[in-house]
């Protein structure tokens, strides 16, 4: 089996997979002010991602996980998961923000996707309003039971940004032992909309873990080396896990490529740089793949100014 290796001997095995860069909610973090999203003829089109990621699985891309913007507003969304589902990968996996899920999630039971992160910011309807500009919170809890109830494991993104949704921290370790679901907190990033805000509402994993550590003991949770969060299992029962890419970066251990809602392969998450993948022969992608790994970085790149909606979660 092919195999793709990085210059730093990184095995690259793992796809983010942007479908769209639009996306129905206004994260404060995420998306700019006056956001411009791609128009449709130049997203993927659906044919080009299957072939894509049939070539991709050739040189060992095992797992797949769908991002956006919001890639449910694709209006052929659950066509691409058919598609991805038909092809052998170990894993494929759906980050959302669970808005309008109720006609999709009995139809993604019946495919192989098997995983699904909510990004759910606050548990309190003022809170979630102010976080995503949306009034609807009530209907994402619903999406996440109900995918919990269909089998799927869900796990909850949670970006925390002191003075905003910082109290709710305990709130949500409850709500993790009490509902079995996975909650992780996000370090905010310096990316696009959230670099201005950055020095006002960071709040380092290390603060988080104090404020769990005076409600109970965290149990550290064995992860694979390519793990982006690190996990703690608590006496209540609930999992929780970090992603610290600001206090914690976790560069070395990367396994990631990254295809963006207009066919560009991108090296990292910091990175605005990539290639167009769509109507490359075999060939031209290998070498595409290639040049790509070789821009990715050693270290954790400070900020990037692209909008998160844009690089794809
Ligand atoms: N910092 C941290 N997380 C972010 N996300 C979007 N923008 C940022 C940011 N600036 C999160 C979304 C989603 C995940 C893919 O990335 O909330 O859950
Ligand atoms: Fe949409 Fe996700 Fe960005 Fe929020 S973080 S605006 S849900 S793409």
């Amino acid at each position: 089996m092919n195999k793709l290796i990085d210059p730093q001997g990184r095995h690259i095995h793992k796809l983010r997979l942007a479908l769209l860069d639009a996306c129905n909610f206004r994260c404060v973090y995420c998306m700019p002010k006056n956001p411009k999203f791609l128009p449709n003829e130049k997203l993927i089109p659906r044919d080009e991602i299957f072939r894509i990621s049939q070539i991709l699985l050739g040189y060992g891309i095992d797992e797949i996980r769908i991002t956006g913007g919001e890639p449910t507003l694709r209006t052929d969304f659950l066509d691409i998961v058919r598609d991805l589902s038909s092809l052998n990968l170990k894993k494929l996996g759906l980050t959302t923000n669970g808005l309008h899920f109720e006609k999709i999630l009995p139809e993604l039971s019946k495919t192989n996707l098997s995983n699904i992160n909510f990004s759910l910011d606050s548990l309190n309807k003022a809170g979630f309003e102010a976080m995503t500009g949306s009034p609807h919170l009530k209907k994402v809890l619903e999406s996440v039971f109900m995918a919990k109830e269909l089998g799927f494991n869900v796990k909850l993104n949670v970006v925390l940004m002191k003075g905003i949704n910082s109290r709710e921290i305990l709130d949500f370790v409850e709500f993790s032992g009490k509902y079995e679901i996975e909650v992780r907190f996000l370090e905010l990033m310096r990316i696009g909309e959230a670099r201005e805000s950055f020095e006002r509402h960071f709040i380092s994993a290390e603060e988080v873990i104090k404020e769990i550590e005076t409600l109970s003991q965290l149990k550290p949770v064995e992860r694979p080396i390519d793990s982006t969060s690190f996990n703690y299992h608590l006496d209540n029962g609930a999992q929780i896990g970090f992603i610290a890419s600001e206090s914690r970066p976790f560069c070395g251990g990367c396994s990631r490529l990254r295809l963006s809602a207009d066919g560009q392969i991108r090296p990292c998450l910091m990175k605005s740089e990539g290639f167009s993948l769509i109507n490359k022969n075999e060939e031209e992608i290998l070498e595409l793949l290639h040049k790509t790994m070789a821009l990715k970085p050693i270290d954790r790149i400070y900020d990037v100014s692209q909008p998160m909606n844009q690089i794809g979660g």
